[in-house]
């Protein structure tokens, strides 16, 4: 037996709001944006689209297109870094409430922008050990409650909403072939919520309004995330005897489009290979992995026997990537 996605979902928050309209209240131009990102909109959440009810949303895609009902899914887990609740109850935890699950398993999962492929591994883990059959994996993130809108350096490029795999058993040896999990912990403070847990707690009249957000070295992060693709596209390419001809979609995290341009030069893959959306979501964390998966399925673009490779990098600093025969 193998484990495969069986399906994929998507939930994304109808306001989009453009380099132009964000301009209006962030000293930038939607000629600089595009130029250093490629990023040409994003999608905000209001109030009421919370991290867990846009992962639900997500979920229930995926669940239908999978052919189940949400009495099949034995296990729930939800990447995201911005969980409705700091530290508990677990965002999993509220799609199993919202929508109106048995008393499965379901746990939240920190891994930043490669939170999706570090669960998509676990999740096989789950299945191959026999914990559970059918499994959701989500990456769910509403990065505009964390951004500092005062920060032109970040605030132009994060965008909201949630991506669901089902994960199930497969019969004929495709599915989720292998995965590359990393951490290079030194880099913890290369992008970072400075205040709110134990070793910063927030100290009310003290702690300064800049730390109460997302902060980033954008250079640290960019030196890293180009060499962290190149590594984890070959290693996963070696390791399983592909060459770039044999690949037919790499699906990386959608931080940056110079990001991705200079690791398809400096691993010699066409940029036809890579699938960008960030013009339209800009960087959505952990979701961003799902939500490029779940666009590409919609579009038609997702054959049986397909071979792709996604590559997540992101806080932690972690990196990672699968190899998946769709
Ligand atoms: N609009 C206009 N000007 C800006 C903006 C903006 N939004 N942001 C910065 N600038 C200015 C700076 O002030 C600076 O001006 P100066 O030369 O007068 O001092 C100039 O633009 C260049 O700034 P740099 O920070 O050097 O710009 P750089 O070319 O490095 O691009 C960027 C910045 C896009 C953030 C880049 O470093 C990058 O892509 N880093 C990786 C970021 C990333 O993707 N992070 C997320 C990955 S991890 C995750 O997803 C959680």
């Amino acid at each position: 037996m193998t484990v495969g996605i069986a399906s994929v979902g998507s939930y994304i928050p109808s306001r989009r709001v453009s380099n132009d309209e964000l301009a209006e209240t962030v000293d930038t131009s939607d000629d600089w944006i595009r130029s250093h990102t490629g990023i040409g909109n994003r999608h905000i959440a209001s109030e009421e689209e919370t991290t867990s009810f846009m992962a639900g949303e997500a979920a229930k895609v995926a669940i239908d297109k999978a052919g189940l009902s949400k009495d099949d899914i034995d296990q729930i887990i939800v990447a995201t870094i911005t969980p409705d609740y700091r530290d508990f109850p677990a965002t999993a935890n509220l799609v199993q409430n919202n929508l109106k699950m048995g008393n499965i398993g379901s746990f939240d999962l920190k891994a930043a922008c490669t939170g999706f492929a570090y669960g998509l591994e676990i999740g096989r883990g789950l299945v191959l050990g026999g914990t559970a059959k059918n499994i959701l994996v989500i990456g769910a993130e509403k990065l505009s409650a964390i951004t500092n809108w005062k920060d032109r350096s970040t605030a132009v490029l994060f965008g909201d909403g949630a991506g669901a795999a089902v994960l199930s058993p497969r019969e004929d040896g495709g599915g989720l072939m292998d995965s590359i999990l990393r951490t290079d912990g030194s880099g913890y403070d290369a992008l970072q919520m400075k205040v709110g847990g134990t070793a910063t707690p927030y100290i009310p009249g003290t702690t300064p309004e800049e730390d109460l957000y997302l902060q980033m070295d954008g250079q640290r992060v960019y030196n890293f995330a180009v060499r962290v693709n190149v590594e984890i596209v070959s290693e996963l390419m070696t390791r399983n005897g592909l060459t770039p001809d044999d690949i037919d979609y790499i699906v990386p995290h959608q931080a940056n489009y110079r990001i991705i341009l200079a690791a398809s030069r400096r691993a010699k893959i066409p940029m036809g290979k890579y699938y960008l959306n960030m013009e339209e979501y800009a960087n959505t964390s952990s979701a961003s992995i799902p939500i490029a998966l779940a666009e590409m399925d919609d579009k038609g673009l997702l054959k049986r026997g397909m071979k792709i490779l996604t590559v997540g990098f992101g806080g932690g600093l972690t990196y990672g990537g699968n190899y998946i025969i769709w």
